[in-house]
Parts: structure tokens; sequence; C-alpha cells
């Protein structure tokens, strides 16, 4: 069994992104435990409450990702970058200075709009982000999901031909982690 530490990069609860990472879950394989974890309330990065009170919820994401093999990021795109949610996320997870969690850890990236992109700039930046904090991030299969309605109905289901993908998107970080695990 590996572990997957996975959180939706958006708070919103309609959000097509936590729609795609629970669809994701339903897809994976039977070696892959997933875990959600609710980013809503990390707090701003500062410095100072960094300093003088690291909050006790950073400490617990922190702790996860560290017993994680893995970690997915289902994140939206926010003008042609990686919302400030996920961003900030990824810093407090950096911190305190030579304690960052990212370094060898394997990571997976996608990401859903309703638009016909699929979040490409989005999952390229965080995936630039992420190798540069020595990151081992999946390089394929690569899972673009646009025009989100046309393929999963308001529950969040996938079509046949979706779900297809999903299964091998999740097989694949399967594969990757198992790369490192030998
Ligand atoms: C501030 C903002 C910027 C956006 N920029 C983009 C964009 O650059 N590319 C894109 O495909 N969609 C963009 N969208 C549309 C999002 O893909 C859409 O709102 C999506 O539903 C957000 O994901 P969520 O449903 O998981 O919250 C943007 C939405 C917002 C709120």
């Amino acid at each position: 069994m590996y572990k997957v530490l996975a959180f939706a990069g958006s708070l919103r609860k309609d959000s097509i992104n936590k729609k795609l990472l629970n669809a994701l879950k339903a897809n994976a394989p039977e070696n892959l435990e997933i875990e959600i974890f609710d980013i809503a309330n990390i707090p701003l990065y500062n410095s100072d409450t960094e300093a003088e009170n690291f909050p006790e919820v950073v400490k617990q994401l922190k702790e996860k990702i560290t017993a994680a093999d893995g970690v997915l990021i289902v994140t939206p795109e926010y003008n042609w970058s990686v919302p400030g949610v996920v961003k900030n996320v990824i810093d407090w997870a950096s911190r305190p200075y030579g304690q960052s969690v990212w370094g060898k850890k394997c990571l997976a990236i996608t990401g859903a709009t309703s638009g016909w992109q699929g979040t490409v700039r989005s999952q390229t930046m965080l995936k630039s982000i992420l190798q540069m904090m020595g990151a081992y991030v999946m390089p394929e299969p690569e899972l673009l999901v646009s025009h989100f309605d046309d393929n999963f109905d308001r529950e969040g289901n996938p079509n046949q031909e979706t779900a297809q993908k999903l299964t091998e998107f999740m097989a694949g970080i399967s594969d990757w982690i198992s790369h490192f695990k030998r």
C-alpha cells in the first residue's frame, strides 16, 4: 500500500476540482490509500506567525505529507497561474527554513476547468515550483480536464471515457511512487 495525501486547490463548496479529486479517489488502484486534506483552515503565510505561533493545522499537514508516499494536488487555474491558496500551502509546508517537506517527495498534479485549456498553465507553473523545491514531480501521464460540465454529471461522476483517463492517471501515480520505493 502507498499512502497519498491529496488536496484540492479551491475553497468553494461546489468546486469542480474537489469533485475531480473525489472521482480520482474513486478510480484509484487498490494499492493507493488516498487521504483528502481540506486546506480551508490554513492561514495566510506570515513569518511573524511562523516565529511566534506556528499554526497547529500546518504542523498537522506537514506531518501528513511527511508520512505519505506521495502528494496529489488537484488545482484550478487562476489568471493563467497557480491559485494563491495553493502557493500558500506550498510556502507554509516549506517552513521553517531547512524543514521543508517537499524535498524528494513524489508529487502528482492535475486540475479541472470549465474552459478548454484544462489548467495546463497552472499545472506547468506548479510543476516548476515543486521541482525547484526538490520534489519528484510525475511527468506523465498528464491529466488535463477541460469542459468539466460536459464530462461529469452534477454529482461529479465522470463519463466512461473520462473515467478511463482518471484510472490511468491514478495507476500512473502508483507506478511513479514505486520507482522510488524499490
Ligand atoms: C480569479 C479567477 C481566475 C480564473 N482564471 C482562469 C484561467 O486563467 N484559466 C481557466 O481555465 N479558468 C480560469 N478561471 C475559471 C476557473 O477555471 C473556474 O472558476 C473553476 O470552476 C475554478 O475551479 P473550482 O470550481 O474548483 O473552484 C478563473 C476563475 C477565477 C475565479
